[in-house]
């Protein structure tokens, strides 16, 4: 009887179970009433009590082994085959169409206007130290001017600010790269500044231009140029004299159109000729080279774009607002 045990063990061992109806046969075959296992201890309740010293305990075993593995093969099995409880009538989940924020909208678009009359595009960091944010771009030291930003300190110590504009990729790139040089630097830019028009992170583009013999003439080109193509013909510009540490001489440019039959000025940007002293502290050649620089705040472009009133509309990510662009 010994041998038929191991027989059996070696059976219960290798069994495998693909569905429930095998389960059953193992049930039916080796632990059910009418199994194998109960046949053995009929048998072992008849053999004379030396006898069964011997046998005992491996039986004992394989009944329990057998149901272990009854066990085993049970589990096993559930967890392959998880209820399907899935309803096929049910109507398909909506999804929404995602859209471009408004401002990256705008900021493709004048990237898109840029490059395509041969202006490349510039990066740099937004945690910026004070040599490229003011110093390089002809702030002096304490100076007031800038206050004119109402700078983030990151650290008062290492003089590392959150950048107030982009003009700091004016002067990365000045010193890594040779003139001439036609670029623009979109980028978000932060200010101490709150209010329906204002917003302590905002975005800009600003505008690049060093060669030889560059004047006045060329800047007032490529904002007409910019202008005219973002805006549309009918917009006319004006010029007014204005003070940046980094340009001279500064102007702020003001577009003017008819609002609701009411001829108005907007004021856009601030543009001039880049400071010598800018190109110096960049180690370009002042005699030789020349250029002009503009910056335009993108979130003002799109306010007029989409006539929006609240600048704060950008930034709460309601998308009833977002919905509305594509
Ligand atoms: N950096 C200026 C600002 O942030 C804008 C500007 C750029 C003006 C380049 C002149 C030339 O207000």
């Amino acid at each position: 009887m010994l041998k038929e045990i191991e027989i059996i063990n070696e059976q219960v061992a290798t069994f495998t179970a693909t569905c429930q109806q095998d389960i059953e046969k193992f049930r039916r075959e080796f632990t059910g009433k009418n199994g194998v296992i109960q046949s053995f201890f009929d048998r072992f309740r008849e053999l004379p009590p030396e006898s069964r010293k011997s046998i005992g305990a491996p039986l004992n075993l394989l009944k329990q082994s057998a149901l272990q593995k009854l066990q085993a093969l049970q589990e096993n099995l559930n967890k392959q085959t998880k209820p399907v409880a899935f309803d096929f009538t049910l109507p398909s989940r909506q999804f929404e169409v995602g859209s471009h924020h408004p401002i990256s909208l705008v900021m493709e678009e004048v990237i898109g206007l840029f490059e395509r009359i041969g202006f490349s595009v510039k990066d740099g960091p937004e945690m910026e130290d004070d040599w490229h944010n003011f110093t390089a771009l002809n702030f002096p030291e304490d100076h007031p001017a800038r206050d004119m930003q109402d700078t983030f300190f990151i650290s008062r110590e290492d003089k590392m600010v959150l950048r107030t504009h982009t003009s700091s990729i004016q002067v990365r790139t000045l010193e890594t790269e040779t003139p001439p040089l036609r670029f623009i630097s979109p980028g978000r830019v932060y200010r101490c500044d709150s209010d329906a028009t204002h917003s302590p992170v905002f975005h800009q583009i600003e505008c690049m231009c060093i060669e030889k013999n560059v004047s006045f003439a060329d800047l007032k080109d490529v904002l007409y140029y910019f202008v005219h193509a973002f805006f549309g013909k009918e917009v006319q510009i004006r010029f007014r004299p204005s003070y940046f540490p980094f340009t001279e001489p500064s102007a702020e440019m003001d577009i003017g159109w008819e609002v609701n039959g009411v001829f108005r000025w907007m004021e856009i940007l601030g543009c001039g000729m880049v400071d010598p002293n800018v190109l110096r502290n960049c180690n370009i050649d002042a005699d030789i080279y020349s250029g002009y620089a503009f910056g335009v705040g993108v979130e003002r472009l799109a306010m007029l774009r989409y006539k929006i009133k609240d600048i704060r509309l950008f930034y709460e990510n309601d998308l009833r607002f977002l919905g509305q662009f594509r």
